[in-house]
């Protein structure tokens, strides 16, 4: 095991949440999902819960200056020294230039990129069965499921660009049991 800063990276549904959980036990790392932190923020009803449920629940990126303000709070805390999983983050080319800012200056840097890819067509499925488990809102209608689809494309996938020259992207196969996905992780890890 090289180095415990990884970003999980990969289109919504993919797992990314899924294989942070079984990671972070692993790993004994902080698991750092800003997907997570914003629906707290919108459940507990705080100022940056309000302005970011009206990106989240079109499937829009919330803006950048907010999230990359978001990041760069948790990660000014100790524990990400060991490490982190970040699950969500970066996901525009503008956040992956100011999270290598941010670790920078804390004398860090990217270990690993887990690049996890799943076809739309199996995220559909995916989504829509937690759709009717989970109820999140921004699984449960198809036109916000393509936006989040589209937005990927356009705005994060763009990273891949950013990381590859930099020889820690590593690509993984989604489609599998759980376990299965988690073996290939820990393999390239
Ligand atoms: P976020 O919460 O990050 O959502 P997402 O990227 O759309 O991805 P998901 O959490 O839906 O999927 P996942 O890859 O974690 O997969 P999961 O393990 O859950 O972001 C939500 C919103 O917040 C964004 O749309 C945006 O508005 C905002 N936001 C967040 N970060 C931002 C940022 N950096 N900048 C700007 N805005 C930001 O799995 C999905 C389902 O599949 C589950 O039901 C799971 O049980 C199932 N599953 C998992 N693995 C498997 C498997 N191997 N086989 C079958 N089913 C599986
Ligand atoms: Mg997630």
């Amino acid at each position: 095991m090289s180095g415990k800063h990884i970003i999980l990276f990969g289109p919504p549904g993919a797992g990314k949440g899924t294989q942070a959980v079984k990671l972070v036990d692993l790993l004994q790392v902080p698991h750092i999902s800003t997907g997570d932190m914003f629906r707290e923020n919108i459940k507990n009803q705080t100022d940056l819960g309000k302005l970011a449920q009206s990106y989240t629940s079109n499937g829009k990126l919330v803006p950048d200056e907010v999230t990359i303000a978001m990041v760069r709070d948790r990660l000014s805390r100790d524990d990400v020294k060991k490490g982190f999983l970040l699950d969500g983050f970066p996901r525009s080319v503008p956040q992956a230039e100011e999270l290598e800012k941010i670790l920078g200056e804390l004398g860090l840097q990217i270990d690993h990129v887990v690049n996890i890819s799943v076809r739309d067509e199996d995220i559909r499925t995916r989504l829509a069965k937690r759709a009717e488990i989970e109820g999140r809102v921004d699984d449960a209608d198809p036109a916000v499921i393509q936006n989040r689809l589209d937005v990927y494309k356009s705005q994060s996938e763009p990273c891949l660009g950013y990381f590859r020259p930099k020889g820690v992207v590593r690509d993984i196969d989604g489609i599998g049991t759980i376990d299965e996905v988690f073996d290939r992780i820990q393999k390239v890890l």
